[in-house]
């Protein structure tokens, strides 16, 4: 783990796995912790970072800064000892992990001892005095989705969440009830009836499905019912699933817009399965970054109490 001159090393505290890398880790493993543990372990110690091979996808982490290449120092607004999230994925974030410190399931995340570097091109994100480090990791690992919410939503239209319960499509609801404004709607998708009332009590989405994301025809009546047996505008796939694209494609009228931020989404299956249906919309890979991306986050946090609430009981 030696840098060069425009590089940044950092003693890691938490990796927040991504959450399909950590959903096909529980799956293959039978959610056992210790399998878990060497399976991150093998990962780590062939490819030099947190890629999982069969999602492809990373993670971020947080970690003091130990220190900064000649170069840089200067040039950034960093120094050593100060707290930071990367923001660049783990999956081409150099690694070392020393040891497992502690494995927490529910929430993807992994306490380690071990060293990172971050390349001069690699984006980070101070961790803000007003939010606490591991709320902020949480928000920060999906930042770029509420941020696209943002530029993608108009006052007006019609949004369905797919895995609206979630850390990203939680706060993609919140947002996109923030830019449909008074005449639009925001439908959010649930997989059962507890989990649509956790969403209900959120008042994020003016309706709630309940809806089985694998079976598209189920996905697609749903969504019909409460929106006046019309499709939506724009869908948002928050799942950490494979295999549900088609649940994400129907329901969209044609001129719509199906955006992916799943990592769990396949190209083929998204692009073929259009094809097969005969829809005519745009679809679009959710992009980890956007500008300002960590800002806007952020300040969704802020700004929405309840959302602040559920990620402080959940991620705190
Ligand atoms: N594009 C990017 O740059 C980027 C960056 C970060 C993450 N991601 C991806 O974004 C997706 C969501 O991440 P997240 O952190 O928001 O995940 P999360 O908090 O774990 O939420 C996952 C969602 O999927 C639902 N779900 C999980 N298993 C299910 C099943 N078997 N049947 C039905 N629903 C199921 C969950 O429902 P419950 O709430 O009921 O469990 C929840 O709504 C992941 O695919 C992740 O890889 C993409």
């Amino acid at each position: 783990m030696e840098i060069y001159d425009n590089e940044i090393l950092i003693d890691v505290d938490y990796l927040n796995i991504d959450s399909a890398s950590f959903t096909q880790l529980k799956q293959v493993t039978k959610s056992d912790l210790e399998k878990i543990k060497d399976l991150i372990i093998a990962i780590v110690d062939e490819k030099g970072k947190m890629q999982n091979p069969v999602t492809g996808s990373g993670g971020m982490l947080i970690g003091k800064i130990e220190a900064i290449g000649d170069v840089l120092k200067d040039k950034i607004d960093l120094k050593v000892g100060d707290k930071i999230a990367s923001l660049v994925s783990l999956s081409l974030t150099p690694l070392k992990i020393d040891k497992i410190i502690k494995i927490y399931p529910e929430i993807d995340r992994v306490e380690i001892k071990g060293k990172a570097i971050l390349f001069e091109s690699g984006i980070y994100a101070k961790l803000p005095k007003d939010i606490e480090d591991k709320l902020a990791l949480a928000a920060l690992d999906v930042a770029g989705a509420p941020a696209q919410v943002k530029n993608l939503v108009k006052e007006g239209n019609t949004v369905l969440i797919l895995g609206a319960t979630g850390k990203s499509g939680l706060m993609c609801s919140c947002m996109a009830k923030k830019m449909v404004g008074k005449t639009g709607k925001v439908i959010g998708q649930a997989r059962n009836e507890k989990r649509a009332k956790f969403l209900e009590i959120t008042e994020f989405c003016h309706e709630i499905i309940i809806a089985d994301v694998l079976k598209p025809l189920n996905v697609l009546e749903e969504t019909l019912k409460v929106n006046n047996g019309k499709e939506v505008d724009i869908s948002i796939n928050c799942l950490s699933i494979p295999n549900t694209e088609m649940s994400s494609i129907l329901p969209v009228r044609d001129g719509g817009v199906v955006y992916f931020f799943s990592m769990a989404t396949s190209f083929t299956k998204a692009a073929l399965g259009a094809e097969g249906v005969g829809k005519d919309v745009t679809m679009i890979i959710g992009n980890g970054y956007t500008v300002n991306h960590a800002k806007i986050a952020l300040d969704l946090l802020n700004e929405s109490e309840i959302l602040k609430k559920i990620f402080q009981e959940k991620y705190s």
